[in-house]
């Protein structure tokens, strides 16, 4: 079999940064994007920036309606690994429905099922067919992106917040029942993270409270994506564990903000 690593979401943002690390490490990447057309070229990308590892790229949504998430095609995808010999020693779940804007008394309760099917059951779903292979070769380890918002909320996200909160759970309970078959899950936790909604909205970001943080700065992709090595690749002792990468954002009582 030939190893890999199979990380979600990986056409844009933080899940770039992920596959980009692991593809510099040596690591063959599965990855996922649910828009054929954008996983097609970005599988042209990714081939071209590293020739010496296999990289393969698959289009998949975490669900067929708000209530139902699509396992057909998470057995599918890992049906098609298994043909093709290549064994995800490594699981790395970072696509997230960000639930952005969801309002008490306003948005319809599919909403909220829409959030939690996606971060909390769709994941579920992947771990449990990951890690049924990984049971089989005799080890592996999945890494959840989570968010420090699992431990301090933040206004109108109270879908996502609520299932990043669960993923955190989850992840315990997956360390606790996965441990004796060699399988080790952890969870990295970003606080606020560089992506292209900065660009787009550079106003907004300017002056978003979680951007002061003690050490002045936010994360960049490639920050998380460390901290995910670490995890997958190192870490031989450690599960049920939470990395939290946010500047230092959660241990304050406040974020300082310069006057002016
Ligand atoms: N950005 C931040 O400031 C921040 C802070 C804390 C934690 N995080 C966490 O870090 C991770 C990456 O964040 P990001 O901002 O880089 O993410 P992002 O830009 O929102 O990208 C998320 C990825 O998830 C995929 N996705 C979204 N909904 C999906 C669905 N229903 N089914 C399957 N895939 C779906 C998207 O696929 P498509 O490409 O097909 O749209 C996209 O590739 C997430 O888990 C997020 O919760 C981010």
């Amino acid at each position: 079999m030939k190893k890999a690593v199979l990380v979600t979401g990986a056409c844009i943002n933080t899940g770039v940064a992920i596959v980009e690390k692991f593809a510099s490490e040596g690591y063959n990447v599965i990855f996922t994007g649910r828009n054929a057309e954008k996983v097609h070229a970005k599988e042209r990308e990714y081939r071209a920036q590293f020739p010496n590892v296999e990289i393969i790229g698959y289009h998949i949504d975490s669900l067929l309606d708000e209530r139902t998430v699509d396992e057909a095609s998470v057995e599918k995808l890992f049906a098609d690994l298994d043909e093709k010999g290549i064994f995800a020693e490594a699981l790395v779940l970072n696509a997230a429905d960000q639930g952005l804007g969801q309002k008490i008394f306003e948005n319809p309760l599919t909403d909220m099922m829409k959030v939690i099917n996606t971060n909390v059951v769709w994941n579920y779903c992947l771990s449990e067919h990951a890690a049924k292979r990984m049971k089989e070769q005799g080890g592996g380890n999945i890494v959840f992106v989570n968010s420090n918002t699992a431990y301090r909320a933040i206004p109108d996200r109270v879908a996502y917040v609520a299932s990043k909160g669960g993923q955190l759970g989850l992840m315990r309970a997956l360390a606790l029942d996965l441990g004796k078959y060699n399988i080790r899950v952890n969870a990295v936790l970003p606080g606020m993270i560089k992506t292209h909604r900065w660009e787009e909205r550079p106003e907004f970001y300017a002056t978003v409270p979680s951007r002061f943080t003690p050490i002045g700065d936010v994360a960049v992709g490639e920050d998380i994506a460390d901290a995910i090595y670490y995890f997958a690749a190192h870490a031989r002792n450690t599960t049920g564990a939470e990395l939290v990468v946010d500047g230092g954002n959660t241990i304050q009582l406040y974020p300082i903000i310069p006057k002016g």
